[in-house]
């Protein structure tokens, strides 16, 4: 343990990353000079499917299970094994807390084992970094359009670590507004994969639902009304197969020409040309077609992760925690797990432990 939070540590190179902030399972390593070294995942969905959405406790008690088979396999396939890592990142939240414990126990207890630092990392750093891991990554200053299951923001990144938040859901998130309205459809959770699948094959101007604030100024967003519109739609339409895909499709179309908007808008008051898309939502072909047009109009970057990089997955808890511990930060001993964290109370990477404390 000697040299666990001195200031002369060893340079880090590999980082293995773990994630279990919701349900899925994942560990991945992360190396400094060639890259990603190697990603697995287990996702519990089709534990989850028959209640209709996640089970806290459930999930909590797979990542029991699946965690450390998960981690053996990351570090085999990444070769060198347990001596090749020089730190180890963990989602500390925010997410389910019981099931954030398990990757933080198991996580710090590596980390003491293998004596190397040991940092937590906030679950939506993770998905705002993870277009680093591809190819062509953004430069900063960029905006970033982070839309996941339990989140929808907006936020100027400035450099690793300085998130200005310009806009939020006031109600569900984009994620959340997908899965509701595929549930109303009679479609298997989770809905939203399977509600823009189904989207594909609909009219998009049957149903002319709202856009939801754009008539109003700023950058929040607010999903719970075109939710109810489509309820309100639903009760005077017999639901055939066609109907199905157009209500989709039109709930698809609203969704994304509400967040391209946004996007344009954010852009507007910055005067920020790069644009990063990140979060499950992020998976959306017609969300990345409609940005794509977007960035040739304004002839701005935009980039996004591949989609397996998306939805949740250690890769990127393994690149931001990289990117931290590089910079020298690390957080002692602790074992952190919050289900509750503000994107923007993150601060750039301090050099020595850094005990931040998140709400
Ligand atoms: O980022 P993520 O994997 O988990 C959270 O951190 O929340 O996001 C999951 C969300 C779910 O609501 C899921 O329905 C949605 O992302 N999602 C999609 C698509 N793929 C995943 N929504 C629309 N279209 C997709 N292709
Ligand atoms: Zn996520």
């Amino acid at each position: 343990m000697e040299n666990q939070n001195s200031s002369v540590r060893p340079a880090i190179r590999r980082v293995l990353g773990i994630e279990t902030s919701c349900d899925e399972t994942a560990a991945a390593v992360y190396d400094g000079r060639t890259g990603l070294a190697a990603h697995e995942l287990y996702s519990q969905v089709s534990l989850h499917a028959a209640f209709g959405g996640v089970v806290p406790e459930l999930a909590s008690r797979d990542h029991v299970t699946h965690l450390t088979p998960l981690i053996a396999r990351a570090l085999e396939r990444a070769g060198g094994g347990a001596e090749a890592i020089d730190g180890v990142a963990y989602t500390a939240g925010p997410g389910l807390v019981g099931a954030l414990l398990v990757g933080a126990a198991v996580a710090r207890s590596l980390a003491f084992a293998w004596k190397v630092p040991a940092i937590g990392v906030h679950h939506l750093e993770g998905h705002l970094l993870a277009p680093m891991l591809e190819p062509d990554p953004p430069d900063f200053p960029f905006i970033a359009l982070l839309v996941s299951g339990g989140h929808t923001l907006l936020a100027r990144v400035t450099a690793l670590g300085d998130y200005e938040l310009l806009g939020t859901s006031l109600d569900d998130a984009a994620g959340e507004a997908f899965d509701k309205t595929a549930k109303l459809l009679g479609l298997p959770y989770p809905g939203g994969p399977a509600l823009a699948r189904l989207a594909q094959q609909g009219r998009r101007d049957r149903f002319a639902f709202p856009r939801p604030m754009l008539d109003r100024p700023g950058l929040d967003f607010s999903f719970s009304g075109l939710k109810t519109a489509v309820v309100v739609a639903l009760k005077s339409i017999t639901l055939d197969a066609a109907t199905r895909a157009d209500v989709a499709a039109g709930f698809e179309s609203a969704v994304v020409a509400t967040l391209v908007a946004k996007c344009e808008r954010a852009l507007d008051a910055t005067g920020i040309a790069t644009l990063v898309v990140a979060g499950g939502v992020g998976a959306n072909l017609h969300l990345r077609e409609q940005l794509a047009a977007l960035g040739r109009e304004r002839g701005i970057v935009v980039r996004y992760p591949r989609p397996e990089f998306c939805t949740d997955n250690a890769a990127m808890i393994a690149y931001a925690g990289y990117a931290r511990l590089a910079a020298g930060e690390s957080d002692g001993l602790a074992i952190r797990a919050s289900a509750r964290w503000a994107l923007d109370s993150l601060t750039p990477p301090h050099r020595g432990a850094l005990h931040r404390a998140p709400r």
